[in-house]
Protein backbone atom coordinates (compact mmCIF):
# COMPACT_ATOMS: atom_id res chain seq x y z
CA UNK A 1 0.00 0.00 0.00
CA UNK A 2 1.25 3.67 -0.92
CA UNK A 3 2.01 5.77 1.78
CA UNK A 4 -0.31 8.48 2.46
CA UNK A 5 0.67 11.59 3.47
CA UNK A 6 -1.21 15.00 4.71
CA UNK A 7 -1.03 18.40 2.64
CA UNK A 8 -2.14 21.54 3.05
CA UNK A 9 -4.34 22.40 -0.18
CA UNK A 10 -5.72 25.49 0.72
CA UNK A 11 -5.41 28.78 3.19
CA UNK A 12 -8.33 31.15 4.09
CA UNK A 13 -8.40 33.93 6.49
CA UNK A 14 -10.41 36.86 8.14
CA UNK A 15 -8.96 39.91 10.24
CA UNK A 16 -11.76 42.21 11.24
CA UNK A 17 -11.89 45.82 9.95
CA UNK A 18 -10.97 48.08 13.12
CA UNK A 19 -7.36 48.82 13.72
CA UNK A 20 -6.27 49.95 16.70
CA UNK A 21 -2.68 51.64 16.64
CA UNK A 22 -0.20 52.23 19.15
CA UNK A 23 -1.76 56.32 19.30
CA UNK A 24 -4.96 54.82 20.37
CA UNK A 25 -3.89 52.66 22.76
CA UNK A 26 -1.38 55.25 24.16
CA UNK A 27 -4.74 57.39 25.30
CA UNK A 28 -5.46 54.51 27.09
CA UNK A 29 -2.28 53.52 29.24
CA UNK A 30 0.49 55.27 30.31
CA UNK A 31 2.83 54.08 26.74
CA UNK A 32 4.09 55.26 23.11
CA UNK A 33 4.61 54.15 19.87
CA UNK A 34 8.24 54.24 20.42
CA UNK A 35 8.25 51.72 23.39
CA UNK A 36 5.11 49.09 21.90
CA UNK A 37 7.67 49.35 18.11
CA UNK A 38 10.97 48.82 19.83
CA UNK A 39 10.46 46.48 22.87
CA UNK A 40 7.18 44.41 21.56
CA UNK A 41 7.15 45.47 17.32
CA UNK A 42 3.84 45.62 16.84
CA UNK A 43 2.08 48.69 14.71
CA UNK A 44 -1.52 47.93 14.82
CA UNK A 45 -3.83 45.46 15.39
CA UNK A 46 -7.17 43.98 14.16
CA UNK A 47 -10.26 44.59 16.58
CA UNK A 48 -13.67 42.75 16.48
CA UNK A 49 -15.34 45.41 18.39
CA UNK A 50 -19.01 45.04 17.26
CA UNK A 51 -21.56 43.11 19.90
CA UNK A 52 -22.29 39.84 20.26
CA UNK A 53 -19.97 38.40 18.01
CA UNK A 54 -17.14 36.18 18.85
CA UNK A 55 -14.23 33.71 17.74
CA UNK A 56 -16.75 31.72 15.36
CA UNK A 57 -17.61 34.75 13.97
CA UNK A 58 -13.94 35.31 12.62
CA UNK A 59 -13.16 31.17 11.98
CA UNK A 60 -16.16 31.15 10.44
CA UNK A 61 -15.26 33.81 8.05
CA UNK A 62 -12.22 32.32 7.00
CA UNK A 63 -13.96 28.86 6.68
CA UNK A 64 -16.02 29.85 4.23
CA UNK A 65 -13.17 31.37 2.26
CA UNK A 66 -11.32 28.12 2.53
CA UNK A 67 -14.17 26.49 1.15
CA UNK A 68 -14.37 28.71 -1.41
CA UNK A 69 -10.90 28.88 -2.78
CA UNK A 70 -10.55 25.09 -2.66
CA UNK A 71 -13.64 24.29 -4.64
CA UNK A 72 -14.90 22.73 -1.46
CA UNK A 73 -18.70 20.99 -0.80
CA UNK A 74 -19.97 20.38 2.38
CA UNK A 75 -20.36 16.82 2.09
CA UNK A 76 -16.73 16.42 1.72
CA UNK A 77 -15.71 17.54 4.88
CA UNK A 78 -14.80 14.72 7.54
CA UNK A 79 -13.03 16.70 10.07
CA UNK A 80 -13.22 20.25 11.70
CA UNK A 81 -10.96 21.25 14.28
CA UNK A 82 -10.16 24.91 15.95
CA UNK A 83 -7.55 25.69 17.97
CA UNK A 84 -8.39 28.36 20.83
CA UNK A 85 -8.25 29.84 23.96
CA UNK A 86 -11.14 32.47 23.67
CA UNK A 87 -14.29 30.27 22.57
CA UNK A 88 -17.44 31.72 22.38
CA UNK A 89 -19.24 30.04 25.01
CA UNK A 90 -17.17 27.37 27.56
CA UNK A 91 -19.20 25.00 25.87
CA UNK A 92 -20.28 23.95 23.10
CA UNK A 93 -17.16 24.16 20.97
CA UNK A 94 -16.32 26.84 17.97
CA UNK A 95 -15.89 24.07 15.63
CA UNK A 96 -19.87 22.83 16.35
CA UNK A 97 -21.22 25.99 15.44
CA UNK A 98 -18.98 25.70 12.52
CA UNK A 99 -20.58 22.92 11.58
CA UNK A 100 -23.76 24.56 11.32
CA UNK A 101 -22.86 27.49 9.89
CA UNK A 102 -20.92 26.02 6.98
CA UNK A 103 -23.70 23.58 6.37
CA UNK A 104 -21.50 20.29 7.43
CA UNK A 105 -23.40 17.30 7.42
CA UNK A 106 -20.93 13.98 7.52
CA UNK A 107 -18.33 16.07 10.00
CA UNK A 108 -17.29 15.63 13.28
CA UNK A 109 -16.20 18.76 15.19
CA UNK A 110 -14.07 19.65 18.41
CA UNK A 111 -11.85 22.26 19.39
CA UNK A 112 -8.25 21.65 20.83
CA UNK A 113 -6.52 23.84 23.53
CA UNK A 114 -2.72 24.56 23.31
CA UNK A 115 -2.95 28.41 23.40
CA UNK A 116 -0.34 30.23 21.15
CA UNK A 117 0.65 26.71 19.78
CA UNK A 118 -2.49 25.67 18.80
CA UNK A 119 -2.15 25.73 14.90
CA UNK A 120 1.12 23.15 15.45
CA UNK A 121 -0.93 20.75 17.19
CA UNK A 122 -3.50 21.04 14.78
CA UNK A 123 -0.98 20.01 11.86
CA UNK A 124 0.04 17.39 14.11
CA UNK A 125 -3.67 16.06 14.68
CA UNK A 126 -4.84 16.88 10.81
CA UNK A 127 -2.39 14.61 10.05
CA UNK A 128 -2.42 12.03 12.02
CA UNK A 129 -6.10 10.96 11.44
CA UNK A 130 -5.51 11.67 7.50
CA UNK A 131 -2.70 9.00 7.49
CA UNK A 132 -5.15 7.09 9.53
CA UNK A 133 -6.69 6.48 6.08
CA UNK A 134 -10.35 6.94 7.75
CA UNK A 135 -10.52 10.94 6.77
CA UNK A 136 -10.02 12.67 3.16
CA UNK A 137 -10.63 16.66 3.77
CA UNK A 138 -10.53 17.96 7.22
CA UNK A 139 -10.33 21.77 8.18
CA UNK A 140 -8.16 23.13 10.64
CA UNK A 141 -8.82 26.79 12.37
CA UNK A 142 -6.87 28.66 14.38
CA UNK A 143 -9.28 31.65 16.13
CA UNK A 144 -9.21 33.94 18.57
CA UNK A 145 -10.60 36.73 19.68
CA UNK A 146 -7.84 37.73 22.35
CA UNK A 147 -9.58 41.43 22.86
CA UNK A 148 -12.17 39.43 24.81
CA UNK A 149 -9.52 38.30 27.47
CA UNK A 150 -7.12 41.75 27.20
CA UNK A 151 -6.91 44.42 30.53
CA UNK A 152 -7.00 47.49 28.33
CA UNK A 153 -5.85 49.41 31.91
CA UNK A 154 -2.60 46.85 32.05
CA UNK A 155 0.23 47.98 29.63
CA UNK A 156 2.30 45.22 29.88
CA UNK A 157 -0.32 43.17 28.14
CA UNK A 158 -3.09 45.09 26.01
CA UNK A 159 -0.19 46.69 23.15
CA UNK A 160 0.43 42.63 22.14
CA UNK A 161 -2.66 41.08 20.82
CA UNK A 162 -5.24 41.53 18.26
CA UNK A 163 -8.25 39.35 17.12
CA UNK A 164 -8.08 36.84 13.90
CA UNK A 165 -8.82 33.61 12.08
CA UNK A 166 -7.01 31.15 9.77
CA UNK A 167 -7.84 28.27 8.37
CA UNK A 168 -6.35 25.51 6.22
CA UNK A 169 -7.96 22.66 4.56
CA UNK A 170 -5.93 18.93 4.74
CA UNK A 171 -6.30 16.71 2.33
CA UNK A 172 -4.76 13.24 1.47
CA UNK A 173 -1.60 12.61 -0.70
CA UNK A 174 0.74 10.40 -1.62
CA UNK A 175 2.95 12.59 -3.06
CA UNK A 176 6.22 12.87 -0.84
CA UNK A 177 4.85 16.10 1.01
CA UNK A 178 3.26 17.92 3.39
CA UNK A 179 2.97 17.53 7.40
CA UNK A 180 5.93 15.35 7.11
CA UNK A 181 7.32 16.00 11.11
CA UNK A 182 6.23 17.22 14.31
CA UNK A 183 8.53 17.69 16.91
CA UNK A 184 5.77 18.82 19.92
CA UNK A 185 6.13 19.52 23.60
CA UNK A 186 3.94 20.25 26.41
CA UNK A 187 5.48 21.54 30.49
CA UNK A 188 2.58 22.66 32.97
CA UNK A 189 5.23 24.10 34.92
CA UNK A 190 4.83 27.44 33.08
CA UNK A 191 1.13 27.81 34.63
CA UNK A 192 2.18 30.44 37.03
CA UNK A 193 4.05 32.74 34.15
CA UNK A 194 0.94 32.60 32.27
CA UNK A 195 -2.49 32.04 32.15
CA UNK A 196 -5.99 33.79 33.02
CA UNK A 197 -7.11 33.68 37.04
CA UNK A 198 -10.83 33.31 36.78
CA UNK A 199 -13.67 32.06 34.76
CA UNK A 200 -12.83 27.89 34.91
CA UNK A 201 -13.28 25.23 37.01
CA UNK A 202 -11.02 26.32 39.95
CA UNK A 203 -12.35 30.06 40.15
CA UNK A 204 -15.42 30.03 38.57
CA UNK A 205 -16.84 33.71 38.05
CA UNK A 206 -18.04 35.91 40.81
CA UNK A 207 -18.08 39.92 41.63
CA UNK A 208 -14.63 38.75 43.95
CA UNK A 209 -13.17 37.83 40.09
CA UNK A 210 -14.57 40.77 38.50
CA UNK A 211 -13.83 43.38 40.85
CA UNK A 212 -9.84 41.94 40.72
CA UNK A 213 -9.68 41.86 37.00
CA UNK A 214 -9.04 38.06 36.94
CA UNK A 215 -10.64 37.45 33.78
CA UNK A 216 -8.11 38.88 31.61
CA UNK A 217 -4.62 37.63 30.41
CA UNK A 218 -1.91 37.20 33.44
CA UNK A 219 1.75 36.97 32.20
CA UNK A 220 5.21 37.58 33.58
CA UNK A 221 6.37 39.01 30.39
CA UNK A 222 10.36 38.66 31.37
CA UNK A 223 9.84 35.17 32.33
CA UNK A 224 7.69 33.52 29.10
CA UNK A 225 10.13 35.40 26.97
CA UNK A 226 13.22 33.96 27.70
CA UNK A 227 11.33 30.33 27.78
CA UNK A 228 10.00 31.39 23.86
CA UNK A 229 13.24 32.69 22.91
CA UNK A 230 15.04 29.19 23.79
CA UNK A 231 12.33 26.60 23.09
CA UNK A 232 11.54 27.86 19.84
CA UNK A 233 14.96 28.35 18.39
CA UNK A 234 16.18 24.59 19.70
CA UNK A 235 13.25 22.61 18.49
CA UNK A 236 13.39 24.49 15.12
CA UNK A 237 17.49 23.69 15.35
CA UNK A 238 16.08 19.72 15.82
CA UNK A 239 13.33 19.46 13.55
CA UNK A 240 15.64 20.96 10.76
CA UNK A 241 18.39 18.75 11.91
CA UNK A 242 16.53 15.21 11.90
CA UNK A 243 15.14 15.94 8.34
CA UNK A 244 18.75 17.10 7.16
CA UNK A 245 17.83 20.39 6.07
CA UNK A 246 20.25 23.26 5.56
CA UNK A 247 19.81 26.59 6.06
CA UNK A 248 19.74 26.88 2.66
CA UNK A 249 17.34 23.93 2.26
CA UNK A 250 14.90 25.91 3.94
CA UNK A 251 12.90 28.18 2.55
CA UNK A 252 10.40 29.93 5.07
CA UNK A 253 10.58 29.60 8.66
CA UNK A 254 6.87 30.35 10.49
CA UNK A 255 7.18 31.46 13.85
CA UNK A 256 4.68 32.41 15.91
CA UNK A 257 4.22 36.52 16.02
CA UNK A 258 4.39 36.95 19.85
CA UNK A 259 7.62 39.69 19.58
CA UNK A 260 9.46 41.00 16.86
CA UNK A 261 12.75 40.20 18.99
CA UNK A 262 11.61 36.52 19.19
CA UNK A 263 11.37 36.36 15.69
CA UNK A 264 14.92 37.83 15.38
CA UNK A 265 16.45 35.40 17.79
CA UNK A 266 14.86 32.62 16.13
CA UNK A 267 16.43 33.86 12.80
CA UNK A 268 19.90 34.44 14.25
CA UNK A 269 19.87 30.41 15.97
CA UNK A 270 18.61 29.33 12.67
CA UNK A 271 21.09 31.36 10.65
CA UNK A 272 18.69 31.98 8.34
CA UNK A 273 18.23 36.05 6.86
CA UNK A 274 15.48 37.64 7.81
CA UNK A 275 13.82 37.76 4.94
CA UNK A 276 12.84 33.98 5.08
CA UNK A 277 11.24 35.12 8.34
CA UNK A 278 7.40 35.16 7.71
CA UNK A 279 6.50 38.63 9.88
CA UNK A 280 3.24 40.05 10.45
CA UNK A 281 3.16 41.01 13.86
CA UNK A 282 2.97 44.69 12.99
CA UNK A 283 0.01 44.59 11.41
CA UNK A 284 -1.80 42.16 13.54
CA UNK A 285 0.02 42.01 16.90
CA UNK A 286 -0.45 38.58 18.86
CA UNK A 287 -3.88 36.49 17.71
CA UNK A 288 -2.92 33.72 19.36
CA UNK A 289 -4.01 30.16 17.58
CA UNK A 290 -4.37 32.40 14.50
CA UNK A 291 -0.94 34.00 14.47
CA UNK A 292 0.99 31.02 11.65
CA UNK A 293 -2.14 30.58 9.32
CA UNK A 294 -2.64 34.03 9.08
CA UNK A 295 1.04 34.42 8.19
CA UNK A 296 -0.10 31.51 5.60
CA UNK A 297 -2.98 33.81 4.33
CA UNK A 298 -0.72 37.16 3.98
CA UNK A 299 2.21 35.29 2.21
CA UNK A 300 0.49 32.30 0.01
CA UNK A 301 1.16 34.38 -3.14
CA UNK A 302 5.36 33.54 -2.12
CA UNK A 303 5.23 29.99 -1.80
CA UNK A 304 5.97 27.51 -4.06
CA UNK A 305 5.60 23.70 -4.71
CA UNK A 306 7.85 21.53 -2.61
CA UNK A 307 9.06 24.97 -0.39
CA UNK A 308 10.72 23.72 2.71
CA UNK A 309 8.28 25.00 6.03
CA UNK A 310 9.47 24.97 10.07
CA UNK A 311 6.47 26.15 11.59
CA UNK A 312 7.44 26.99 15.49
CA UNK A 313 5.34 28.19 18.14
CA UNK A 314 5.64 28.47 21.73
CA UNK A 315 1.98 29.65 24.30
CA UNK A 316 1.01 29.21 27.76
CA UNK A 317 1.49 25.26 29.39
CA UNK A 318 3.89 25.85 28.69
CA UNK A 319 3.31 24.84 25.30
CA UNK A 320 5.73 24.32 22.08
CA UNK A 321 6.75 22.84 19.28
CA UNK A 322 8.15 22.82 15.57
CA UNK A 323 6.39 21.17 12.06
CA UNK A 324 8.34 20.78 8.89
CA UNK A 325 6.10 20.99 6.07
CA UNK A 326 7.10 20.58 2.45
CA UNK A 327 4.62 23.10 0.66
CA UNK A 328 1.90 21.51 -1.79
CA UNK A 329 1.17 23.80 -4.63
CA UNK A 330 2.25 27.23 -6.44
CA UNK A 331 1.14 30.52 -5.52
CA UNK A 332 -2.37 31.98 -4.38
CA UNK A 333 -5.74 30.14 -4.51
CA UNK A 334 -8.83 32.00 -5.28
O1 LIG B 1 2.23 34.38 22.93
C1 LIG B 1 2.55 33.63 24.04
C2 LIG B 1 3.95 33.79 24.41
N1 LIG B 1 4.21 35.15 24.83
C3 LIG B 1 5.35 35.72 24.55
O2 LIG B 1 6.19 35.14 23.90
C4 LIG B 1 5.59 37.09 25.13
C5 LIG B 1 6.97 37.16 25.73
N2 LIG B 1 7.27 38.41 26.42
C6 LIG B 1 7.41 39.60 25.77
O3 LIG B 1 7.17 39.70 24.59
C7 LIG B 1 7.93 40.78 26.56
O4 LIG B 1 8.42 40.32 27.79
C8 LIG B 1 6.90 41.90 26.82
C9 LIG B 1 6.56 42.58 25.51
C10 LIG B 1 5.65 41.31 27.44
C11 LIG B 1 7.48 42.94 27.76
O5 LIG B 1 8.72 43.45 27.24
P1 LIG B 1 10.01 43.51 28.15
O6 LIG B 1 11.05 44.14 27.36
O7 LIG B 1 10.27 42.12 28.66
O8 LIG B 1 9.58 44.48 29.28
P2 LIG B 1 9.61 44.25 30.86
O9 LIG B 1 8.41 43.47 31.29
O10 LIG B 1 10.96 43.75 31.28
O11 LIG B 1 9.46 45.73 31.36
C12 LIG B 1 10.51 46.70 31.16
C13 LIG B 1 10.01 48.05 31.60
C14 LIG B 1 9.29 48.03 32.94
O12 LIG B 1 9.61 49.23 33.63
P3 LIG B 1 10.69 49.22 34.79
O13 LIG B 1 10.19 48.25 35.82
O14 LIG B 1 11.97 48.77 34.15
O15 LIG B 1 10.70 50.64 35.23
C15 LIG B 1 7.84 48.04 32.58
O16 LIG B 1 7.02 48.63 33.56
O17 LIG B 1 9.06 48.53 30.65
C16 LIG B 1 7.85 48.91 31.34
N3 LIG B 1 6.74 48.66 30.44
C17 LIG B 1 6.28 49.57 29.58
N4 LIG B 1 6.66 50.83 29.32
C18 LIG B 1 5.98 51.50 28.38
C19 LIG B 1 6.02 47.52 30.30
N5 LIG B 1 5.08 47.69 29.36
C20 LIG B 1 5.22 48.95 28.91
C21 LIG B 1 4.55 49.69 27.92
N6 LIG B 1 4.97 50.97 27.70
N7 LIG B 1 3.52 49.21 27.21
Amino acid sequence: MEKINAVITGVGGYVPDYILNNEEISRMVDTSDEWIMTRIGVKERRILNEEGLGTSYMARKAAKQLMQRTGSSPDEIDLVIVATSTPDYPFPSVASILCDKLGLKNAFAFDMQAACCGFLYLLETAASFIRSGRYKKIIIVGADKMTAITDYTDRTTCPIFGDGAGACMVEATTEDMGILDAALRTDGKGLPFLHMKAGGSVCPPSYFTIDNRMHYIYQEGRTVFKYAVSNMSDISAEIAERNHLTKEDTDWIIPHQANMRILDAVANRMEVPIEKIMINIHRYGNTSAATLPLCLWDFEDKLKKGDNLIFTAFGAGFTWGAVYVKWGYDGKKW
